[in-house]
């Protein structure tokens, strides 16, 4: 396949000596103590995959299903998960959101060795903050995430405020190229620049699925009127997604891992972007069928239904549809519930990131931190307990979801107006011309990429790293 692999997903070209030959005993470090054990067993396979409407891929999958095995654990779980690779690429799992120690993020490269086919790893970690994660594994993860080797993980609080609690997981699809079967990336490198530098994608994506189905094949969510449920969305694919609700029947609870409030209008239309996670209370306000659709008023829509129905037989009408709203929910516009940091605070150390595309002679298009791509990037050097600024500027034409890794931080401000409630994230999606100033604690230690969650933005070099002096 003839596109740029960065040397760092060659597991060879970047290696920190930090890697090979440590027990499981030392990496995971945390004990187990009289904490309930979860143990999963997950094989990266190769699936022949229905999305539906008679459309297959050949998918790469953890236990034969797209996504793979649903994981739900308890606050205080200690957790415990055995990786198995058979295909015949390395493969890892990073746990997307979870604070968790470093030798156990499924970096390749960093972390760990990527698990050689026929090996295995087991991964460990406890359980500690309640949320909708997501697992994918990070060995070259524009085209192993886009293959389908991700899953979801819920962490569940210890009594459950809703008894009903669904997952979503939305992505995009590229068929009928022959043996790459679902491969976007070669659908990305037909995209073209347009005139005024963007890149146009359109047509990149012909399938877009909800829980690896499309159109007809999408499962439907079986609700009682007045019945109320948590929606766990979190996108996996390349480009944001914006979700219309039936007017007055949400409310936005949590984003990536935190809960939220202070919500402004009722909103029912909830953009979630690439990496993000959006959780919101759902209300059945009628046994009448709903639908949860995709707003086809954004660029490359892909139409997405999730039929709601009252019970499993019930028929939905072509005709239900949902209000287009302009009452847009976006990630910032709530505060967390428990922020890092009550007032804005001094940071002992300060990064400018500047986001931009290059074309290197010879290499073709890149996509730099500072000028510069991984492993070139300049690292954000810190020490155990510093208070650290970022200052993330979108310089671009392109959305780039920065996703930070082993930690969580404040959005202090976006464009130069501070927020009065802050939120709380794992990863903010700054769009071109935007910029966020964000502040988190380096209180986890390790080395933790700091990434653009288009993956092949982060493929094509847009990666830095938090390095723990
Ligand atoms: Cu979803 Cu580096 O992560
Ligand atoms: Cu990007």
């Amino acid at each position: 396949i003839g596109y740029f692999i960065s040397p760092f997903y060659n597991n060879e070209g970047y290696n920190t000596g930090s890697q090979g030959g440590i027990s499981i005993l030392e990496v995971g470090a945390q004990e187990v103590g009289d904490r309930p054990v979860k143990t999963y067993e997950l094989t990266a396979q190769e699936t022949e995959w229905e999305l539906g409407d008679g459309k297959q891929v050949n998918a790469w999958t953890y236990n034969g299903t797209v996504p793979g095995e649903a994981l739900r654990v308890t606050k205080g779980d200690f957790v415990r998960v055995h990786l198995k690779n058979e295909l015949d690429v390395p493969v890892t799992i990073h746990w997307h959101g979870v604070i968790l120690p470093n030798k156990m993020d499924g970096v390749p490269g960093l972390t760990q060795d990527a698990v050689e086919p026929g090996e295995s790893f087991t991964y460990e970690f406890i359980a500690n903050d309640p949320g909708t994660y997501w697992y994918h594994s990070h060995q070259h993860s524009a085209e192993q995430v886009d293959r389908g080797l991700y899953g979801s993980l819920v962490i569940e609080e210890k009594e459950p405020e809703y008894e009903q609690d669904e997952f979503f997981i939305l992505d995009e699809w590229t068929t009928g190229s022959g043996d790459q079967g679902s491969f976007n990336m070669g659908g990305m490198m037909q995209g073209h620049m347009s005139g005024d530098g963007e890149m146009d994608t359109k047509q990149l994506y012909d399938t877009f699925t909800v829980n690896g189905k499309s159109g007809d094949a999408i499962e439907p969510l079986v609700m009682k009127e007045g019945e109320t449920a948590r929606l766990r969305f979190v996108n996996a694919g390349y480009q944001q997604h914006q979700l219309m609700f039936p007017e007055d029947s949400i409310k936005v609870i949590a984003n990536d891992a935190e809960e939220v409030s202070g919500e402004k209008g009722s909103a029912q239309v909830v953009e979630i972007a690439p990496g993000e996670r959006i959780d919101v209370a759902y209300i059945k306000q009628s046994d009448e069928p709903a639908v949860i659709a995709e707003n086809p008023n954004v660029e490359n829509a892909g139409g997405m239904q999730i039929p709601v129905v009252s019970n499993e037989n019930a028929v939905v009408q072509d005709d239900v549809t949902v209000p287009v709203s302009s009452a847009m929910a976006d990630g910032t516009s709530y505060g967390s519930e428990e922020l890092l940091f009550k007032e804005t605070p001094d940071p002992d150390v300060t990064y400018d990131m500047d986001l931009s595309m290059g074309m290197n002679m010879g290499e073709g298009m890149s996509f730099q931190i500072n000028g510069q791509t991984f492993p070139e990037t300049p690292p954000i050097k810190v020490e155990e307990g510093d208070i650290v600024k970022v200052n993330i500027k979108n310089e671009g034409r392109m959305n780039h979801p920065m996703h930070l890794h082993g930690h969580r931080f404040q959005v202090a401000s976006k464009n130069g107006t501070s927020y009065d409630n802050p939120i709380v994230k794992d990863m903010i999606h700054v769009k071109p011309g935007e910029e966020y100033v964000v502040y988190f604690e380096a209180d986890n230690k390790g080395e933790w990429l700091f990434h653009c969650h288009d993956n092949n933005h982060a493929d094509l070099g847009m990666i830095t790293i938090v390095d723990y002096k």
